[in-house]
């Protein structure tokens, strides 16, 4: 059975895993907790969690073990939606196709339930049955998922976002800002199943590094044609919201063909490493076609 078709297995298996990590919305405080569930259950492509499995297939990691890290990166990319889409960020109306969290609720409910995701996210990582075993595992998991989120990872990259609006960059200052706003959480989800029992050698980890990096900056450059070129209901996000706030984006800075043009060079980068993997890469092989073909 190719990767294909197991992939809804996964997405049944991290619906679930996420439904039960979070708190249930009958206990109080009732209101901040079905923000929560909100902003994470029912909807989004749950990228970051097939990356987790996918790299555990590849290396041979029990699905169990890979659950928590799974679960820990989608927690902590809801967090970055809430906030991302607040009216002091990018003022996002939709998301998933629903309205933001701060509109379904109001802005303090918003940032509280994002601010409780986070310490969720490392809950999960710490307190994880299958994990437990395996403590410098756990350290190890922890300490990636910090970086990843932090000054030099996706928050940071967020301030530089913010701080880029109407503003033109050069190439190299566009991917940086790329890399620690979209690459870090998703390299932390290939890494985290690569920290999980049995592990990756140096050299597996290296072309890991090099497929997650380039598929990273692949990803953001998806998005930001998306919003040109999508429609609302298919990306389920306002189209042309980056145009209106005049974002710092590849399309916007260096046309749609260029754009294209640095999107496929990076996949087939992100492939030319996975061909390097001595191991099986069938599911991040399909990862890395769905990501740069989505149309959501
Ligand atoms: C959106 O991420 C934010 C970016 C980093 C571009 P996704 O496109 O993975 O959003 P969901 O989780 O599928 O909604
Ligand atoms: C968001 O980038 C990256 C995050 C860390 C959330 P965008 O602002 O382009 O994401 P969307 O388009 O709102 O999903
Ligand atoms: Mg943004
Ligand atoms: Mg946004
Ligand atoms: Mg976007």
């Amino acid at each position: 059975m190719s990767f294909e078709q197991r992939h809804g297995e996964y997405l049944a298996r991290i619906e679930r895993v996420l439904d039960q990590t979070l708190p249930a919305a009958s206990l109080p405080p009732t209101r901040l907790h079905e923000a929560m569930r909100y902003a994470v259950l029912g909807g989004g492509k749950r990228i970051r969690p097939l990356l987790v499995y996918a790299t555990g297939e590849s290396l041979g990691v029990a699905a169990e073990c890979l659950d928590a890290p799974a679960a820990a990166i989608e927690l902590m990319h809801a967090f970055s939606l809430v906030h991302d889409d607040l009216p002091a960020m990018d003022d996002d109306e939709l998301r998933r196709g629903r309205p933001t969290t701060h509109r379904a609720f109001d802005e303090a409910t918003a940032i509280l339930a994002a601010d409780a995701l986070q310490p969720l996210a490392f809950q999960t990582l710490i307190t994880a049955p299958a994990l437990v075993p395996y403590p410098l595992e756990q350290i190890r998991l922890v300490a990636l998922l910090a970086e990843a989120c932090g000054s030099n990872g996706m928050t940071g990259g967020q301030a530089i976002d913010m701080e880029s609006e109407g503003q033109h960059l050069d190439p190299a200052a566009l991917e940086h800002m790329y890399r620690l706003k979209t690459g870090r959480l998703l390299r932390a989800a290939v890494l985290s199943a690569a920290c999980c029992p049995p592990g990756a050698d140096t050299e597996q980890t290296h072309h890991l590094e090099r497929f997650i990096d380039a598929l990273g900056l692949a990803f953001q450059i998806r998005d930001d044609i998306l919003d040109i070129e999508g429609t609302t209901e298919q990306i389920g996000k306002r189209q042309g919201a980056d145009i209106a706030r005049d974002k710092a984006t590849y399309p916007a800075l260096f046309g749609l063909p260029a754009a294209r043009a640095r999107m496929d060079e990076l996949w087939a980068a992100a492939v030319a490493a996975l061909d390097e993997l001595p191991t099986p890469t069938e599911g991040l092989r399909w990862l890395a076609e769905q990501i740069v073909r989505r149309e959501d």
